[in-house]
């Protein structure tokens, strides 16, 4: 068991698109039990591979008692109405905002035993699918939040690379750095 190094905000390896897992092999199920282990360390529910400095396409995920990686996952397809729920990332701690996700999310890619997989999740499962699938693009929660939660956000990262301490929002709000989000 080996907790990572979790990649934070600036990072250049989560704005690079992640590449294909070609084969499956014994490098790959050992960073996935160690992924397995920092995301519960953490403490989150998902995790994607650049986020602990490794640009290849896999991640973690667990929900409600279950847990799972994902080689090479392509989402298949959206449904549902968008969901806006209050949305956290790991390498972007203390910053919660709410972001619209589809509510049913099917996933297709390989195990951890090179078998072909195919996940669907609904509600927050797909939510955590599809916030994981960005990080393999390169796309960040932040990306998604609409333009005044955006500005607000990145206002704050800057403040806190700076050191200063954190600015008290409206408890009503999102992005007032709670820990009650959970985290992907
Ligand atoms: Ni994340």
């Amino acid at each position: 068991m080996a907790i990572l190094r979790i990649r934070t905000w600036g990072d250049p390896v989560l704005r690079q698109p992640a590449r294909p897992v070609e084969r499956v092999a014994r490098v790959h199920r050992r960073l996935i039990e160690d992924m397995i282990d920092t995301m519960r360390h953490a403490p989150g529910v998902g995790l994607a591979a650049p986020q602990v400095g490794v640009s290849e396409r896999i991640f973690v995920w667990e929900h409600e008692g279950e847990a799972g990686a994902v080689i090479n996952p392509t989402v298949v397809s959206l449904a549902g109405e968008p969901i806006d729920d209050e949305e956290g990332c790991l390498s972007i701690p203390g910053i919660f905002y709410p972001v619209a996700r589809s509510e049913v999310a099917r996933i297709e890619g390989t195990g951890v035993d090179g078998r072909p997989l195919d996940l669907e999740g609904k509600g927050f499962l797909a939510r955590i699918l599809q916030h994981e699938t960005d990080h393999l693009d390169g796309v960040l929660f932040l990306d998604r939040l609409s333009p005044e939660d955006r500005r607000e956000a990145l206002s704050r990262l800057r403040e806190q690379a700076l050191g200063l301490p954190p600015r008290s929002v409206a408890p009503d709000r999102g992005g007032n750095g709670a820990m009650d989000g959970e985290t992907l």
